[in-house]
């Protein structure tokens, strides 16, 4: 019986996950999502073109593979009907050979409109969520009142859902707010029709029956470990694991069912919305990362906050993901810098840590840094590790000596090309 192998962000999100889900691809049968919803953009480039992705796996790109969104993901009947449409629309037709997961929750108009009221309600404190329903969502699945793929299926879909929307105007009226969902509301039932035109299952069944056939199935992280429900800077995180325990909840595959565990970062830091990031850069360097880095938003256009990559930080979501092998993204973007640095350690107040703190909000935290020299080149042409000046073999293997993991992907560019397999 084989192994999933699963692929996740081991930062805050943005980590180029969508890239190299789709390198990897031709290694694998089956490439499934296991958690997030719409809040996700993974983007990958090939051909000259680009393509964003929210809620279709990045598998979709490299033939006739199957591809499954899992029970653990959300979502937006509106959105994936959008997405899927545009796919179709250049030449990417999923209908057979995208399925669905019954026990996937549904995205409705008014979890929109909640995500929106809870925000304003924070007032300077709001998370900057997507805006897509997320928090609401997976709110309404944890406290059991949720509604799933599988009910549109059901001869009593009407009630379920007007009973789930009566809540949902309680909460919103009690709160105040001010909305109205009439129009979304009608395209969310047009794209429920649509939704049916896919293979609606039970998506633990079907993977569990295609590992016992011994077909290789990668599993497709959302967001970032730094952004786990559990495990993130919360209450700055999004609303589900994203962590390698996720793929387990989020597919129906057992712990011990896990194989390969890929760990992408990028060779420095971003993270999009509120909270807490002890690396962030200020100034002309920051800034220069998200001129060079193009650091901004797939889903919402924001800017990203820019800062170096670290090491404090990454050694806490190999641990918690037993990573088994590292891939780094963006290093490109360096290529003119004089020095760059990677916090090793956080000075709170005096005292020096390594351990990523419970909290790091309202904390004093200075990142001690280690500085490298630039590698002053242009490495977006090599293709072999060897290629690489040494100033960045350096900055690579130093990596892998404090994390104890070895780096075996390593990226250089957006396209599917620019990607070197150690
Ligand atoms: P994801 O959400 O983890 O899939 O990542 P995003 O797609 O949100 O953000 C990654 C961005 O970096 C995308 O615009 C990619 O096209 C781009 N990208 C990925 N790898 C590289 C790389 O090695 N170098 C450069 N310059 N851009 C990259
Ligand atoms: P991918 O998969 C980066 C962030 C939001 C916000 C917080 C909560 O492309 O890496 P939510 O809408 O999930 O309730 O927002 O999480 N966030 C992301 N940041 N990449 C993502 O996805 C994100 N998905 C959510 O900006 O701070
Ligand atoms: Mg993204």
């Amino acid at each position: 019986m084989k192994k999933v192998d699963v692929i996740l962000g081991l930062q805050w999100g943005d980590e180029g996950k969508g890239k190299v889900v789709d390198v990897l691809t031709p290694n694998y049968q089956v490439v499934a999502r296991f958690q997030g919803g719409p809040n996700a953009g993974h983007t990958l480039e090939f051909d000259g073109q680009k393509y964003v992705l929210r809620s279709i796996p990045s598998g979709i790109f490299q033939g006739g593979k199957v591809n499954i969104i899992g029970n653990g993901v959300v979502l937006d009947p509106i959105l994936f009907k959008e997405e899927a449409q545009a796919l179709a629309a250049s030449g990417h037709d999923l209908t057979k050979r995208l399925y669905i997961s019954k026990k996937a929750h549904l995205i409705m108009p008014t979890h929109r409109v909640l995500d929106a009221a809870n925000e304003a309600m924070k007032g300077s404190s709001k998370i900057g969520t997507t805006g897509k329903g997320i928090g609401p969502t997976y709110t309404d699945k944890v406290s059991r009142n949720g509604v799933r793929v599988g009910d549109i299926l059901s001869p009593d879909f009407q009630t379920i859902y007007l009973h789930a929307k009566a809540r949902h105007e309680q909460i919103l009226h009690s709160m105040n707010y001010d909305y109205d969902v009439a129009q979304l509301e009608s395209q969310w039932f047009e794209a429920l029709e649509y939704l049916k035109e896919f293979k609606l299952i039970d998506s633990e069944h079907e993977i569990n029956r295609l590992l016992r056939e011994d077909k290789s199935v990668l599993a497709e992280g959302a967001q970032g470990t730094l952004l786990d429900i559990d495990f993130g800077s919360y209450p700055f995180v999004t609303s589900s694991n994203t962590v390698c325990a996720g793929a387990c909840t989020g597919l129906g595959v057992a712990p011990n069912r896990i194989g390969e565990v890929y760990g992408i970062f990028k060779a420095y830091c971003t993270r999009v919305g509120s909270g807490p990031f002890p690396t962030e850069l200020f100034d002309q360097t920051g800034q220069r990362l998200r001129d060079i880095g193009h650091e901004y938003g797939a889903v919402t256009g924001r800017e990203r906050r820019c800062g170096w990559l670290d090491l404090v930080a990454l050694k806490y979501s190999i641990m918690i993901n037993g990573v088994t092998q590292l891939i780094m993204m963006k290093s490109d973007v360096m290529n003119d810098f004089e020095t760059i640095k990677v916090a090793v350690a956080y000075d709170l107040g005096g005292r020096q840590t390594t351990e990523f703190p419970y909290s790091v909000e309202g904390v004093e935290i200075k990142p001690v840094y280690r500085e490298f020299c630039g590698w002053k080149s242009d490495i977006r042409g090599v293709r072999s590790y060897e290629e690489f000046p040494e100033a960045f073999r350096r900055y690579v293997e130093f990596i892998e000596e404090e994390t104890g993991v070895p780096v075996k992907i390593i990226s250089v560019g957006p396209d599917r090309a620019e990607t070197i397999v150690r």
